[in-house]
């Protein structure tokens, strides 16, 4: 080769270089995604609610945790340390963490607990998910105080396919124990009986004006007359579905769990535990001080609950002042439905689309049927009867298709796959009820005892599932938030009683369905979900009512790998906790 060519040669590929540099940056990929660290403390912190000081267990001493906010395409490194007395995990809820389940969250299933004194850090990168998801403890019932929002901006150079709002707010409903919340849980194992019920639900980690010494904390949302705003509504109590609603002022939906939506208009919505719900609202009312509130959807008929409302205040800045300096003038307040109103949440829940025509698995591999309900268990011979407190001396429980979930304690469930680790778990979770029967009606008392175990169910890479989630009248029927980790799903149809596989497939909405992580499913009915198999690890799909997760309400998939390195779970951390 002459010198010619070789000037040639080298010019062409620096021309070469330069272009697709040029082309990274106008792509925004190498141009503006960013890595944000973090480092989370856990520790015990003293908050006082409710006229009372408890040390509750925080991250970095904030209750409500703190708020990230990153945008799609960003990378997260968060080091977590635990200077408290439990064993800890956090978990990132929605984040699909293709490839990277070591860094999920859940005890026993991607990872071992951080113990007292240690820490691990997080690794994962947002990939095509906008809106607003959050991060809870998942260890125990420590997510009663341990939870923050996880706010997804759109890409970098991209923006909402809504005119950008004038102000975005979040809120965080919660729950509130007088008392700590791992006894209560502690108790409630011991005992076989239902927990006690929270004594407060919060709004951003504050009951509001209508409990006893909490008027000074209420949150207090600012908006303008004639500006839109987005409120990014999270439902991160422990253990309540939650009605939401602000006094006098329309609510238009456009986003839920990371994924927009058509856009609706409502004045309520009804959240479960794990959901979460991007609405807009515009500054259209007089200028005054508004009521936000959110109060219980109790679908579980003759079970305890706390019948009392959280408020925040959402306050116009052109506002008249109260009339005297430290006094409020009440706001206006809102209304909300009945706490057993099924109907209000059934309508809210079918309103939900995709913005546009989405690609619906059609072809199904895997078509599973999952009956989810409680249960109870016969007292064991060997328990004293202080152990068997629930109803006529017996022991709560859970399950799905008659498996009751039991957690390793000796291995992670993926550490267990990842190494070929026998005897941590089967994988013979069943794809049907082993029995069939009239799972709505009146159930034989002889089927209210199901079967512990750790069973997974296997799932080819890239192979398309169909699950009915079919609630059970065992004990009581109840609408059960189920949360599929690692996966957003589409929710192609609900309804109540039993699913008939005969003429239910015609309701089947195939053309936009909702994308979403969590499916409240109704009371009493069933709801049929779709997904593709594409990210290998283990997932523990669960009730997010943490009282159901303690029962075993609760299964896993264990995704395979396809097939190259693309398509396979990355090696564990060098830090991952180990048991
Ligand atoms: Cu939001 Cu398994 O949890």
């Amino acid at each position: 080769m002459g010198n010619l060519d070789m000037k040639t040669l080298l010019s062409n590929s620096v021309f070469l270089f330069i272009s697709c540099l040029l082309l990274l940056f106008a792509n925004g990929s190498l141009a503006n995604v960013k890595t944000h660290y973090h480092d989370f403390i856990v520790q015990a912190t003293p908050v006082k609610r409710l006229c009372k000081t408890h040390n509750i267990i925080t991250v970095n001493g904030m209750f409500p945790g703190p708020t990230l906010e990153i945008n799609n395409g960003d990378t997260l490194v968060i080091k977590v340390t635990n200077r408290a007395r439990y064993n800890v995990t956090i978990h990132w809820h929605g984040v699909r963490q293709m490839r990277t389940g070591w860094a999920d969250g859940p005890e026993f299933v991607t990872q071992c607990p951080i113990r007292p004194g240690s820490s691990y850090t997080y690794r994962f990168t947002i990939q095509g998910q906008e809106g607003t998801l959050w991060w809870h403890a998942h260890s125990s019932w420590l997510r009663a105080t341990v939870y923050g929002a996880l706010i997804i901006h759109p890409k970098h150079g991209s923006s909402y396919p809504f005119p950008t709002p004038r102000r975005q707010a979040t809120l965080l409903l919660g729950e509130w124990w007088d008392g700590n919340p791992i006894d209560v849980v502690r108790r409630a194992t011991r005992t076989g009986a239902a927990p006690q019920v929270s004594d407060a639900y919060t709004i951003n980690g504050q009951p509001g004006d209508l409990y006893k010494c909490s008027s000074k904390g209420t949150t207090i949302i600012p908006i303008d007359s004639g500006e839109t705003n987005l409120l990014r509504v999270v439902n991160s109590a422990l253990n309540q579905e939650l009605f939401f609603s602000i006094a006098n002022h329309k609510l238009t939906v456009v986003g839920a769990d990371a994924s927009y939506t058509k856009p609706f208009t409502t004045s309520v919505l009804m959240l479960g535990p794990g959901q979460t719900t991007d609405v807009l609202i515009s500054g259209d009312q007089p200028p005054n001080r508004y009521y936000m509130a959110a109060r219980a959807y109790q679908s579980a008929q003759n079970a305890p609950f706390g019948n009392t409302t959280t408020t925040a205040i959402l306050e116009y800045k052109s506002a008249p002042c109260p009339a005297k300096k430290g006094i409020s003038s009440t706001p206006i307040m809102a209304s909300l439905p009945a706490f057993n109103d099924t109907n209000t949440a059934t309508t809210f829940s079918r309103s939900f689309r995709s913005p546009r025509r989405v690609e619906v698995p059609t072809e199904i591999d895997e078509n599973l049927f999952f009956t989810i309900g409680l249960g109870l268990n016969n007292c064991p011979k060997n328990f004293k009867p202080s152990r068997c407190q629930g109803p006529n001396g017996t022991r709560f429980t859970s399950s799905m298709n008659n498996v009751s979930f039991v957690l390793p304690s000796n291995f992670s469930l993926l550490q267990a796959h990842y190494q070929g680790i026998p005897g941590v778990f089967t994988t013979d979770f069943p794809p049907n009820p082993p029995l069939k029967f009239d799972y709505t009606g009146n159930v034989s008392r002889s089927l209210f005892q199901p079967v512990p175990g750790t069973k997974l169910y296997k799932l080819k890479y890239g192979s398309t599932v169909q699950i009915v989630l079919q609630d059970t009248s065992i004990v009581t029927p109840e609408n059960h938030p189920i949360h599929l980790h690692g996966y957003d799903f589409y929710i192609i149809a609900e309804g109540f009683g039993n699913f008939n596989p005969r003429k239910d497939p015609a309701k089947f909405n195939l053309i936009d369905p909702p994308l979403r992580n969590t499916v409240a499913v109704p009371v009493n009915g069933w709801a049929v979900i779709r997904f593709v198999a594409d990210n290998p690890g283990v997932w523990i799909m669960h009730c997010h009512l943490d009282v159901h997760i303690t029962w075993g309400l609760a299964m896993a998939f264990l995704v395979e790998n396809g097939v190259g390195e693309l398509q396979s779970i990355e090696a564990p951390p060098p830090d991952l906790p180990i048991c």
